[in-house]
């Protein structure tokens, strides 16, 4: 886009982005301040993502798959032959491989994505791989109600793989309720095969979301740049700086933009004033013991089956089932 371009008003503004301009002028307004952290994923936030997911200091990405590689065949055998299975999100095609290699003849895959470059890659990358799978590609945000489409393939049991613990950065009643659709999205007999971080260490997390290289800082910062570009915003980037910070009551960690000194932000014509130290609130990420997740899902109808972690007691995979 040429600057010309940048959106000036709320009449300039892509009408596909029209909820993303209305969250966020409405958690700029609110106090405190935030923006949701699904935002964060335009192209370049995708590929920082990636970029995290490989550093040193960031134990979950690694701490899965390594799951995924020792008990794949078990999770596999658990859900039986026949599956449709569906991904919420589609950027983890490396752990969707695994599962599918371990799976009895799955008859369908169907990622869910709000994004469709994502999309498109995922199913040029599986397409030619999987010849007896019917992929169908769903571009949605999974964190509201859409329908899942049926399928013409007759299939034995509908799986959700939910890996990455994305639920994480989602608040608890959220959550709760994303767990309550995911239920009604398999049905009775179907299952939930899902991801999350397990680890209580401060240290570990406050490193893992303060990394050395900054790559988280740069994360959380792109936020900004991807609201200067689609939504005419002129936030000055380095008038901000990320903060991310264990708080152990809640189990989770935070991350926050923090204003460097006063300043005003004008975005589509509605400027914002910012004191010295004032924040953003960017992402929750929640870490959960197992015993708390499987009541929480129980309340959303699902029932623990088996749970899968590493040595560190860092992160688990759990597959729940819906009673038939
Ligand atoms: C995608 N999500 C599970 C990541 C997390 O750890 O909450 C996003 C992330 N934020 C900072 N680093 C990674």
């Amino acid at each position: 886009m040429h600057t010309s371009d940048k959106p000036q008003t709320l009449f300039d503004i892509d009408p596909a982005n029209l909820e993303f301009y209305r969250d966020v002028i409405m958690g700029l307004r609110g106090s405190p301040r935030q923006i949701s952290s699904k935002y964060f994923y335009d192209q370049r936030g995708s590929e920082l993502f990636d970029a995290i997911c490989e550093l040193d200091e960031y134990y979950p990405t690694r701490t899965e798959l390594g799951i995924m590689e020792r008990h794949a065949k078990e999770m596999a055998d658990a859900l039986g032959e026949g599956c449709m299975l569906i991904e919420l999100g589609s950027g983890s095609s490396l752990k969707t491989r695994i599962l599918l290699e371990h799976l009895a003849d799955p008859k369908v895959y169907m990622p869910v994505d709000i994004s469709r470059e994502h999309l498109s890659k995922t199913v040029r990358d599986l397409t030619s791989e999987y010849e007896g799978v019917e992929i169908v590609p769903i571009c949605a945000d999974f964190g509201k109600d859409f329908v899942i489409p049926t399928s013409t393939t007759p299939t034995q049991r509908r799986v959700i793989y939910f890996p990455g613990s994305t639920i994480g950065n989602f608040e608890w009643a959220e959550a709760e309720s994303l767990l309550g659709r995911i239920a009604s999205w398999v049905g009775p007999g179907g299952g939930l095969l899902i991801g999350f971080d397990t680890c209580a260490d401060r240290a570990k997390l406050e490193a893992a979301y303060n990394d050395r290289l900054g790559i988280t800082a740069a994360f959380n910062l792109n936020l900004l740049e991807h609201m200067n570009r689609e939504l005419g915003g002129d936030f000055q980037l380095a008038g901000f700086r990320h903060r991310a910070v264990y708080e152990e009551a809640e189990r989770r960690m935070v991350m926050w933009l923090d204003s460097q000194h006063d300043q005003e932000v004008t975005i589509a014509g509605e400027t914002f004033k910012f004191d010295e130290g004032e924040s953003i609130h960017t992402e929750y990420s929640h870490k959960y013991d197992l015993a708390t997740f499987c009541k929480t899902a129980r309340r959303a109808g699902l029932t623990l089956s088996k749970a899968w972690t590493d040595t560190n007691g860092l992160f688990a995979v759990a597959l729940f089932m819906v009673e038939s």
